[in-house]
């Protein structure tokens, strides 16, 4: 069987390196310019006005959501209208309590703490976020046995931005400790078209409307995927007309890329084939499923299902993923006969 990448396939809303960077000019600054996401663009309003009114800092924030959606962007606005510094770690990247309290006492009053992927920290160093998050104090233990000394550390008042594909990883006590909590969608393709252009604006690419259109809704919902796909059909045009995005110029490079109209790449193809030649439609469980096609569960649950759920191709049910009818024809595949569970789901 062919290897998959999942990585680095155009069409993964995970970062890879020439995506990012704190200056990346794609970034919105304001969040009058951040694109979609409404309801939790109206309620951030208001909770940054009324703490900037209160003279306070922003209570702590959990974002959750697919990949790619504009989490860490989010966060790095609440700091540009709250006035302050954005520090950005991750779950992994701090190893122990002493990491996370280094970069606690290092902060200025007020500034934003980002911690990307927070289901993934260990329990230990989840003991001092606690105090840090509750009472902007923790307790540091150094020495060890008789000599062991206890000092208990004011910290500045900060705001934790925290960021998770999972929200349902995260433990009860963390999850209760942050006093917001946002969800962010997958956007619509018109929401993603405007995204284009901007970008398209940013970055000098002269595009027709309806060239943004073609890009965005094949862009599985997801922004990143968008300014990703942008580019790549920005060197299509240059090398195979006059540089001008158009409808048709985006068709030919998404053809060439292998990105069909709705934005499933060859690997989405097979993983839905898969379903439907070696589990007769499903119901197939999760592990099975990522062995079949040599991917971590992990990785088909938060990257890959979301966009073809959300696009009514793939199902969940108590008994495992069935694909649908749609996803059936959408593939150009037999249809299995499908058993109750699927239908009940379809
Ligand atoms: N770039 C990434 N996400 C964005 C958004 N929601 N609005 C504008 N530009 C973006």
């Amino acid at each position: 069987m062919e290897e998959f990448d999942f990585e680095n396939r155009i069409v993964s809303p995970t970062e890879i390196m020439g995506d990012n960077g704190d200056d990346n000019p794609l970034r919105p600054r304001k969040l009058e310019d951040y694109i979609g996401q409404d309801k939790a663009k109206q309620n951030l309003a208001v909770f940054m006005e009324a703490a900037k009114r209160r003279n306070e800092c922003l209570d702590h924030v959990l974002l959750y959501g697919p990949p790619g959606l504009g989490k860490t962007t989010l966060s790095g606005i609440i700091a540009n209208e709250m006035g302050v510094q954005m520090r950005i770690t991750s779950g992994p990247a701090i190893e122990k309590p002493g990491d996370l309290a280094a970069m606690l006492t290092n902060l200025n009053e007020g500034d934003v703490l980002f911690i990307d992927e927070i289901h993934r920290i260990s329990r230990a160093v989840e003991e001092v976020l606690y105090p840090a998050m509750e009472d902007f104090s923790i307790d540091i233990i150094t020495g060890k046995g008789q000599m062991a000394t206890a000092y208990h550390l004011p910290l500045p008042h900060f705001t934790l931005v925290g960021a998770t594909t999972r929200a349902g990883q995260l433990t009860a006590p963390l999850r209760d400790r942050f006093g917001v909590s946002l969800r962010l969608e997958l956007y619509t393709p018109k929401e993603l078209a405007q995204i284009v252009n901007r970008s398209a604006s940013i970055l000098g690419i002269p595009i027709e409307p309806d060239g943004a259109l073609e890009i965005a809704s094949r862009s599985r919902g997801t922004p990143r995927i968008a300014n990703r796909m942008l580019k790549r059909v920005r060197d299509f045009a240059q090398v195979m007309s006059d540089g001008i995005i158009t409808l048709e110029t985006a068709q030919i490079a998404l053809e060439r890329l292998e990105i069909d109209e709705l934005g499933l790449d060859a690997n989405d193809r097979r993983m839905l084939s898969a379903i439907v030649n070696f589990y007769k439609g499903g119901p197939v469980g999760l592990e099975t499923l990522a062995a079949a096609i040599g991917e971590e569960a992990i990785t088909i649950e938060d990257v890959i299902e979301p966009y073809l759920m959300q696009i009514g191709f793939l199902s969940r049910t108590p008994r495992g993923r069935c694909i649908t009818r749609a996803g059936c024809l959408h593939l150009g595949l037999e249809l299995p006969d499908l058993t109750e569970s699927q239908l009940k789901f379809d």
